[in-house]
């Protein structure tokens, strides 16, 4: 029997319109009156940042803006991030906008009390104090880093993401709004939907997954699968960017309390050497990876399918997840996700560093299947030979 051991220490606020009600929750539950406000151009253009500055001063915080976030954030911005953090004497820190303002915000936190490079934290349980509170407020569907304690970084001198995993990290408040993804173009919709999926079969299917993070991780497919390509394809439907934000909040937790697997280490080894954004990059690989674990557990990978409801109760095992491998490819190409292939900055001759790459990741023991460097090779020159709509998977 699994040991489980769940600790979830963020307050979630979800629903339609909580982002109008941010300087109030803030006054609620963070003590102090400096807020730094973490965020990136992009964001800052919605207004969305304005907005939040007006909702805080209303209430009475002092605050300071840095927008320095760029995708697939880089350790050099955090530490910028860090120093701002602690020259403004930040009493805690409103992230706003996707993953990689998240994770920033979560590497800043810790440097403005502690100091050093964010490497210095780099692993598990590596952060030996509490630091900066943390308030975030997602604007993508897909990361689900406003519920993890993890944050992953790239070095920019080696040209690799590391990852800070410590409960200190996780945000204390998290208000979820689905609105505020309504203007979000149809290619980010797809790619930061696709990295919610992939997070859920992870927690799902990985060695470390319980029966708490099981729960939660089907219940994230259950509202991430069925509206997905109605997110993309209509921006303004309001059911489907609920479920997409509440599916990708469950999945965060899930992955959270087990691990994220092997095609996060194939994503972030692309995304640190050529910059790739990290849903495109997760989409990638991820019927590949399906189709090479799938026998280590057939019937986690079969629920996975029932779950989704592309398989029913009476195909078999097999049948069901040979399904779940032809869906998989036939949803990124519906989502014209690119092609590992079609990327101009890829070269095989990378392939061998990227697969070293994947499997110095601390993920990799978590795979569902044992994964060698050399399978991880193997899988880079399948997932650059193919092409989504070709389904491949043997009996
Ligand atoms: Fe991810």
């Amino acid at each position: 029997m699994k040991h489980v051991e769940f600790n979830l220490p963020t307050i979630i606020r979800a629903g339609n319109g909580e982002f109008q009600k941010t300087g109030l929750y803030l006054k609620e539950f963070i003590k102090g009156t400096r807020i730094f406000i973490v965020t990136d151009p992009g964001i800052e253009q919605t207004g969305f940042v304005i907005e939040a500055i007006q909702m805080l001063q209303r209430q009475g915080f002092e605050t300071r803006m840095f927008n320095q976030v760029r995708p697939n954030p880089r350790d050099v911005d955090c530490k910028a991030g860090g120093e701002a953090a602690r020259e403004f004497r930040a009493d805690a820190i409103l992230a706003l906008g996707g993953g990689s303002v998240i994770d920033s915000a979560k590497a800043i936190a810790i440097l403005q009390c502690l100091g050093g490079e964010p490497q210095d934290y780099a692993g598990r349980n590596n952060v030996p104090e509490k630091v900066t509170p943390i308030a975030v407020v997602p604007t993508t569907a897909g990361t689900g880093a406003e519920v993890t304690r993890s944050s992953v970084i790239t070095d920019t001198a080696k040209k690799i993401k590391f990852t800070i995993k410590d409960v200190h990290i996780a945000p204390a408040l998290a208000i979820v709004d689905p609105e505020l993804t309504y203007g979000l173009p149809p290619n980010l919709t797809a790619s930061t939907g696709m990295d919610a999926l992939v997070h859920a079969i992870e927690a799902y299917t990985c060695k470390l997954s319980n029966p708490i993070s099981d729960g939660l991780a089907l219940q994230a497919m259950k509202h991430i699968y069925p509206y997905l390509r109605t997110a993309v394809n209509d921006g303004n439907n309001q059911e489907a960017r609920y479920n997409m934000m509440v599916g990708s909040t469950l999945a965060g937790m899930a992955f959270s309390h087990a691990d994220v697997a092997s095609v996060h280490c194939m994503a972030e080894a692309i995304g640190g050497l050529y910059d790739t954004p990290h849903g495109i990059a997760n989409s990638m690989f991820l019927p590949y990876m399906v189709e090479y674990n799938a026998g280590a557990d057939l019937k986690k990978h079969a629920t996975i399918a029932r779950t989704i409801g592309i398989a029913s109760p009476n195909d078999s095992d097999q049948d069901a997840t040979t399904r779940l491998v032809a869906e998989m490819k036939l949803l990124a190409a519906d989502l014209s996700i690119p092609t590992f292939s079609s990327l101009a900055e890829v070269s095989e001759y990378d392939f061998n560093y990227l697969a070293e790459s994947s499997y110095l990741n601390g993920s990799t023991s978590s795979n569902a299947r044992e994964i060698t460097k050399e399978d991880y090779l193997r899988l880079f020159k399948i997932a650059y030979s193919k092409e989504y709509k070709e389904i491949s998977l043997q009996k």
